[in-house]
């Protein structure tokens, strides 16, 4: 910690948090990287994919530009935070129903933007959904079942409202696709947040790589100086 530290007052998925953070720090850094909230994803890091998105104040952002210290005072929601205790979220659940994910690195900002919107128009037309969605970049699943999965959300949020109990009076996943009647195995692990990939690794003591580029586009390399490495 600088001393240009900043002590910021926040909620975090319900649990009030009182932290220092660099005025440099983005929120997505003070999520994966301090609070080892690893379902928030990072990708483009630059505002375009979507992967990193959670809600403050219920407005969804991208935490991979958001700064830790503009959380001071708000409350911010993660993927994490999403299911009631054993019980899915039902955007979670349409997403499992919909096999609408495949790799899942996607999936949770996917999710919460979905939830801002059900939150915001619990009765979405496919227009209002694909609206809604396109700041956000799949690449392995396809945007339909994605889409599929928001309107079905829409359905079982409405469900719910109605007093339906999804585990007493029907499966909890009734998996529709023709031909098939099992479940992803993994899929569960994407929705929540829990699946964890190669960036979400933390061991003590870890070192990080980095790909150090030539500075000239022609030259023959003669030697490379290493006592700076060996030192590590
Ligand atoms: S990682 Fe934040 S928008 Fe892509
Ligand atoms: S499921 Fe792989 S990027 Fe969307």
């Amino acid at each position: 910690m600088t001393d240009q530290a900043l002590s910021i007052a926040t909620t975090v998925n319900g649990s009030p948090l009182s932290t220092r953070v660099e005025p440099r720090w983005t929120l997505a850094e003070l999520l994966r990287d301090h609070l080892r909230l690893t379902g928030t994803k990072v990708s483009c890091e630059m505002q375009v994919c979507g992967a990193c998105t959670v809600l403050v104040d219920g407005d969804p952002v991208s935490s991979c530009t958001y700064l830790a210290a503009d959380v001071h005072g708000r409350a911010v929601t993660t993927i994490e935070g999403l299911a009631g205790g054993q019980e899915l979220h039902p955007i979670q659940q349409a997403f499992v129903e919909e096999f609408a994910l495949q790799c899942g690195y996607c999936t949770p900002g996917f999710v919460m933007m979905a939830k801002a919107l059900l939150d915001e128009n619990p009765s979405p037309t496919t227009e209002e959904v694909v609206h809604h969605l396109e700041g956000n970049i799949c690449r392995c699943t396809g945007y339909a079942p994605i889409v599929a999965a928001v309107l079905r959300a829409a359905t079982l949020v409405r469900e719910r409202a109605d007093g339906w109990t999804p585990t007493s009076q029907r499966p909890p996943f009734p998996i529709r696709r023709p031909g098939t009647t099992s479940l992803r195995l993994d899929a569960l692990a994407k929705v929540t947040g829990a699946a964890t990939y190669a960036i979400d690794m933390a061991m003590p003591g870890m070192l990080y790589g980095k790909a150090a580029r030539a500075e000239r586009a022609h030259a023959r390399i003669v030697g490379i100086e290493t006592t700076a490495a060996l030192t590590v």
